[in-house]
């Protein structure tokens, strides 16, 4: 493990990062337990993702906790994950506040029930301020949704005539997305096997580096996340220049 730390290149880590955390159902029934079960358990990988990440001094991790097609799941496993979602920010509050994290979030918040609404909003309000790292939970997300949302509200601005059609660009639509206050994404991960983006971050992954791991996310610690940067940071991203520019210049 202390070897793995040594072989983080601190200069060269990821900005943001981004993870599908998959595999809490298949997790549950492998110990022959409910699907639920397994929702509980990702919390102490959630804790110790987020705590590993600060340490290391990144300075953005995006969680996909619901995505908007999650609700079609049955009622009791939905029902399941909201309460869960209640009640880890409620006893998550004064750890977040201890340790300087920034809560945000991402998706159709007005979708959430309205307890769920109440604790994000009071748990974003009380961590506004803090500075070490901006963890973002992704609530009924769905990036298709965020983009028909983004065109719908630069639309707007059209008819009404504030703004300019020849002064859409990048910017714009990146600040008409929920995640206009966070930067682009450098390094997904995808925990459970599965190699798929799942409505995930479309527009924010356009360069970002994808890493799948067979680990199921209930058992995902800081070993695993150390593995994801490693590799990271064995790759070059070009950004559509050739290797011999991108060493010129280092
Ligand atoms: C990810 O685990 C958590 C959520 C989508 C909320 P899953 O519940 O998708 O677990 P698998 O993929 O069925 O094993
Ligand atoms: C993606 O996982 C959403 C979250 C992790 C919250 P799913 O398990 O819902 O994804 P698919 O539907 O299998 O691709
Ligand atoms: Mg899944």
């Amino acid at each position: 493990m202390e070897e793995k730390l040594r072989s983080i290149n601190l200069h060269k880590k990821p900005n943001h990062i981004a993870i599908i955390m998959d595999g809490n159902g298949r997790w549950a029934k492998g110990k022959g337990m409910q699907r639920v079960f397994g929702h509980r358990n990702a919390l102490t990988a959630i804790r110790e993702t987020a705590d590993t990440a600060s340490d290391l001094g990144i300075k953005f991790l995006t969680l996909y906790a619901f995505s908007t097609e999650n609700w079609n799941r049955p009622k009791f496993e939905v029902d399941a994950l909201m309460s869960l979602l209640v009640t880890t920010l409620k006893k998550e509050l004064p750890e977040f506040i201890k340790k300087d994290v920034k809560i945000n979030s991402i998706g159709n918040i007005s979708s959430l029930p309205k307890n769920a609404q109440k604790v994000l909003a009071h748990v974003i309000e009380s961590t506004k301020n803090n500075k070490k790292i901006t963890l973002t939970f992704a609530l009924s997300y769905g990036s298709r949704e965020e983009i028909v949302n983004a065109i719908k509200n630069i639309s707007k601005k059209v008819v009404n005539n504030e703004l300019d059609v020849e002064k859409i660009n990048e910017k714009v639509i990146n600040n008409h997305l929920y995640t206009f206050n966070l930067p682009d994404v450098d390094l997904m991960i995808r925990t459970s096997g599965e190699q798929r983006i799942s409505n995930y971050l479309l527009w924010q992954m356009a360069y970002a580096e994808l890493y799948f791991t067979e680990v199921l996310w209930p058992d995902f610690r800081k070993e695993h996340l150390f593995d994801a940067i490693i590799d990271y940071q064995n790759r070059e991203r070009r950004f559509g220049k050739t290797s011999e520019q991108i060493e010129s210049d280092e």
